[in-house]
């Protein structure tokens, strides 16, 4: 280690390489690769999102802006949320971040430090990882298991994993990369505990809206919304990357205790003083103007899910169970326990960008996550050219 990287504070030098960024950033240059890697679509914004935007910017809203949000943002999040959830929001209760990303990051920041645990279900997003990290806090992975039912959590694993030094459960439902999507019952045990035990939930539901339930098609994942009081312990983290085809654009929010408006309008002035007013007046379009796209986007998943899962079904050498929510696909494939080594192999001898299993924590070393929020078409080209690679292996 250089003495320069040395100089800096442990927890800077100790921040995780993410294991999806190193496959992406060997493959991503490569001519007809299929990148199926990140967990975004091929379908860029709308042009109803975008236009709010340039109409914004040619408006001159080009000044410094309210570091909680601009108020008809956040009041268009409340009523988006009461249409979704038919229970009672308030605009105070919404605070517009830098992405979801950022939304985990300031999450972390409020509630724990050196010397703090974060638990967390793996597989899990690393990035919930990275961001406890860079706090200082400690980790405490609780593993999922994956049997016939597919990935299943034990209640009990949970709550005894958690110690005196447990300041946050953070809460993916429906999970990146596993599809995992827990049950109201579960969730209610899970705030019970929290409760009892002073914790806060991080509680992750960007994917809450991609949910495949055969016997209620279209519904909802189960949530915390329904079923929490408005002082519990819980942040809400949210983005409009997913719903909407806004990767790019960097633009989320938490959403949480509206007691808690003054701490985190101090967080977001020392960390980023706000998000630009163009992309937030293109937040209101998406979550005002643009109910068929995000419709739309749940029925390409429901599409590229079926492609998919009907052509892993095939191989013989490949586990996996349909996942229940979100847009992945998590195998583990016989004879490649090395995700790692066997993704940066896929880009150079199948021409396909998959994300490996190894940069989801404890316990998905084995495994490879495909985004199937994509055309029909890319999709079914990358299922040939994994079949034939993996008939090729077994030749
Ligand atoms: C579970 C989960 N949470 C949060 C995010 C963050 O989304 P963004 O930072 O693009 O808003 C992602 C992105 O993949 C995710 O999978």
């Amino acid at each position: 280690m250089s003495s320069l990287i040395a100089s800096l504070r442990p927890t800077a030098q100790m921040s995780p390489v993410s294991g999806i960024v190193e496959v992406f950033n060997y493959g991503r240059t490569r001519e007809g690769l299929i990148p199926l890697w990140a967990g975004e679509g091929d379908t860029p914004t709308p042009p109803v999102i975008c236009d709010a935007a340039t109409k914004s910017l040619s408006d001159g809203e080009t000044f410094y802006t309210y570091q909680l949000g601009i108020p008809p943002l956040r009041e268009a999040l409340a009523e988006y949320f009461q249409g979704l959830y038919e229970r009672s929001f308030v605009a105070d209760e919404f605070f517009v971040t830098c992405g979801g990303m950022h939304a985990i990051q300031l999450a972390m920041q409020l509630t724990v430090g050196p010397g703090d645990e974060v638990v967390l279900l793996s597989p899990a997003w690393p990035n919930f990882a990275g961001a406890a990290i860079i706090q200082g806090a400690t980790l405490n992975y609780v593993a999922l298991e994956h049997g016939d039912a597919g990935w299943t959590l034990d209640l009990d694993k949970l709550f005894d994993a958690c110690s005196e030094k447990t300041k946050v459960l953070v809460i993916n439902s429906p999970a990146n990369p596993s599809g995992w999507t827990a049950s109201d019952a579960e969730l209610r045990a899970i705030l019970d505990f929290a409760r009892a035990k002073g914790l806060w939930v991080i509680a992750d539901e960007i994917y809450g809206r991609f949910h495949y339930d055969e016997q209620s098609p279209g519904s909802l994942a189960p949530s915390f919304q329904t079923i929490r009081d408005p002082d519990d312990r819980i942040l809400f983290v949210q983005t409009f990357s997913k719903n909407w085809a806004m990767t790019g654009w960097r633009i989320g929010w938490i959403q949480g205790p509206a007691e808690l408006g003054q701490i985190v309008e101090n967080h977001i002035q020392y960390n980023t003083s706000g998000v630009a007013p163009f992309m937030q007046r293109a937040g209101i379009a998406a979550l005002k103007n643009a109910t068929d796209f995000a419709q739309g986007q749940v029925d390409r998943a429901v599409e590229g899910r079926r492609i998919v899962c009907d052509t892993l079904d095939r191989f013989p050498n490949v586990r996996f169970k349909r996942p229940a929510g979100a847009f992945y696909a998590f195998f583990s494939i016989d004879g490649h326990e090395d995700s790692m080594a066997t993704a940066f192999r896929m880009v150079d001898e199948a021409n396909i960008g998959l994300a490996p299993g190894s940069a989801f924590g404890p316990g998905a070393e084995a495994f490879y996550r495909i985004c199937y929020l994509r055309s029909a078409d890319g999709l079914s080209e990358a299922m040939q050219r994994l079949g034939r690679w993996l008939e090729k292996q077994n030749a």
